[in-house]
């Protein structure tokens, strides 16, 4: 079973206390503070992505290349990313879905919206927020080369290698973090906290003592 369990349940990192800066950003949302913690910052993401983009820079210019991303955690990484780079990048999006919390490992993925442009031909990156047990990944690859693209390649800002249970070759990695449920930056729990400029760790701790 490969579902994405309550926070509760194997997630919990217990309370923990935020810094007033970090407070100020996750208040809007009027929920525990306390449950949130920042495992990687904006300031930590920021530098990161600059990394990554000269690298592909050197991979892949003088372009123009293919950006795909993966709907809907990749969006922000992707504007990040596509603007870091020098290289000439083409932005398009594509739809997976997961069933929903109750997938499977049976692996089942479908795709909800395609591609509008034929790749054939281009460099592409596929553009994902992350790779959990590598299932989507490794059927986007297989869908994804049947378009004939002159090369593929995987960007993803935030890897759990314990997790994987297929096989997946990702060419540009963020960070590679440990087995917890993290949100923001793109992230969602049940569609909240996207809009967080940090990666954080999704806990369910009583608030913290004031
Ligand atoms: P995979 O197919 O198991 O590799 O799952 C990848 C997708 O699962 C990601 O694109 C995310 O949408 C979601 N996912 C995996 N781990 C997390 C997490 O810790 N927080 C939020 N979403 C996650
Ligand atoms: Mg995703």
């Amino acid at each position: 079973m490969n579902s994405y369990p309550h926070p509760t349940t194997r997630y919990s990192t217990g309370p923990t206390r935020h810094p007033p800066e970090r407070a100020a950003r996750t208040t809007r949302y009027n929920l525990q503070v306390s449950s949130l913690r920042v495992l990687i910052s904006a300031e930590q993401i920021d530098a990161r992505i600059h990394e990554l983009a000269a690298q592909i820079d050197r991979d892949l210019a003088p372009g123009p290349i293919y950006l795909i991303g993966i709907l809907k955690g990749a969006f922000i990484f992707l504007g990040d990313l596509a603007r870091a780079m020098k290289t000439p990048a083409r932005l398009e999006f594509i739809g997976i879905s997961s069933y929903g919390r109750n997938r499977t490992s049976s692996g089942e993925v479908k795709l909800t919206k395609d591609l509008d442009v034929s790749v054939e031909g281009y460099d592409v990156i596929l553009v994902e927020d992350i790779v959990d047990s590598g299932i989507t990944l490794n059927y986007l690859v297989k869908v994804l080369e049947q378009r004939k693209p002159k090369s593929l390649r995987i960007a993803t800002l935030l890897d759990k290698p314990e997790r994987r249970q297929r096989p997946v070759h990702v060419d540009y990695v963020g960070f590679s973090i440990p087995d917890e449920f993290v949100v923001g930056y793109g992230l969602d729990y049940a569609e909240d906290y996207r809009n967080l400029k940090d990666v954080c760790v999704l806990s369910d701790g009583p608030p913290a003592a004031a």
